[in-house]
This record gives structure tokens, sequence and C-alpha cells, in this order.
């Protein structure tokens, strides 16, 4: 991959903004629900989770969990693997999830299915970018920071290869900076973009 540091899509400014409005947003609709538990899908939202739970103005407690997709080769299968649950206890309460993109969206409908089953009293979904020309799956996002086309992006907890994570800003990734190496797993949507360039290539060489 390219050392050259990715081109601006969303500033930190823009994203600051953006963070602002949906924590006013969900401060002023969970205002009479008492506390919402946030549950922050790791790794990606732990800085939008950060961000987003410091500027909330209602009680809220943290919970992280971790997925990872199971894959062959470079495909994403769609299948999704429970890494880590969550700690807490989640009955009765009111969840929001916390993610830093939604692609195909079999993550987050995975989520959905899985914290069901602990029986919360509600569940509620909110991500930083939103790819909706990328579904695969119906899922409702009830709280989208931006919608972004079929980019391949990095920073504000967003990665490729583990790169870029802590950029304060969203960059993009051009597919002539992934060079030769092969998206690692747990990175669907980068590498579902991956295997579209890789056919097309293929089919216009
Ligand atoms: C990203 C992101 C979501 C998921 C969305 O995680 O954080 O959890 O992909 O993709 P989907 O809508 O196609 O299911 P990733 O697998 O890159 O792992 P990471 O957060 O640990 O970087």
């Amino acid at each position: 991959m390219s050392n050259e540091t990715p081109p601006v899509l969303i500033s930190a400014e823009d994203i600051g903004i953006r963070v602002d409005e949906l924590a006013a947003q969900i401060s002023e609709e969970y205002r009479d629900k008492g506390d919402v538990v946030l549950i922050g899908v790791l790794k990606g939202s732990f800085i939008f989770l950060a961000d987003l739970a410091r500027r909330l103005t209602i009680p809220r407690t943290i919970e992280f969990i971790a997925v990872s997709s199971y894959a062959s080769g470079s495909i994403s299968s769609g299948a999704v693997r429970l890494v880590m649950d969550v700690r807490g206890n989640i009955e009765n309460r009111h969840v929001l999830i916390v993610e830093d993109i939604v692609d195909t969206g079999h993550t987050l409908s995975y989520l959905i299915g899985m914290l069901e089953s602990h029986g919360p009293a509600s569940i509620r979904t909110c991500t930083l970018l939103h790819k909706a020309e990328s579904a695969e799956v119906d899922v409702a996002v009830d709280y989208i920071g931006f919608a972004i086309g079929d980019e391949w992006v990095v920073g504000y907890g967003l990665d490729y290869a583990e790169k870029n994570r802590t950029l304060p800003y969203i960059g993009t990734i051009q597919p002539d900076d992934r060079g030769e190496e092969t998206p690692p797993s747990g990175q669907r949507n980068r590498r579902s973009l991956f295997q579209r360039l890789s056919d097309r290539f293929r089919s216009h060489p």
C-alpha cells in the first residue's frame, strides 16, 4: 500500500459537526427512556463511539462487542461469527448499536438478531458511514452520519490492514494504493470492493 496520506473524503470538522447533531438527536429521542446502552462494534467504532458518547446528554453506559466474518480467500461469505459478547446485562434495557460503517449490512443484521436474544427493551442502530448501494441484506439503520458511495474508506476508526485507523478524518484509498496485498479477514467492506475491482479487471484486462 502507498505511504501517501489518503485524500480527505469527510473532514474532521465536518465529522465533529455531524457527531454533535447525532448526539443532540439521540439525546432528544431517548430523553424519556432513561439509561441507554451504547454497544460499540470493535474495532472500527471505537473513535466514533467515544466522541458520540461524550456528547450525549442522557444517562448512558458503554459496552463493546466483537465479530468477524467467515471468508473463503478474499471473498466474504456474508456469515458473521461472534468473537466477544457484551459483558453487562442488557435485558429490558434500551440498546443502541454503534457502528463505524454499514456496507453489505450482514454484520448489523447478525448483531440485531443476536442481541434480541438478550431480551432488551429496544434496539436501535447508529452508524457514522452508510454505503446504501452496497447493501446485500435489508437492515434498518436509525441514525446515519454520512451516506457514502462505493468507496474504500479509512480513518476515524476505519482501517485498511490495520493502517490509518487514527487518521482524524475519513479518507479514501484508491485501488492503485492497494499494492499486491490481499485484504485481510474482517474487512468485508474493503474486501467486497477489492473483489469487485478484481472481477472488473479480469473481465476488462
Ligand atoms: C467493518 C465495520 C463493520 C462491518 C460492516 O468491520 O466495522 O463492523 O465491517 O460491514 P458489512 O456491513 O459488510 O457487514 P471490519 O470487518 O472491517 O472490522 P474492524 O471494525 O475490526 O476493522
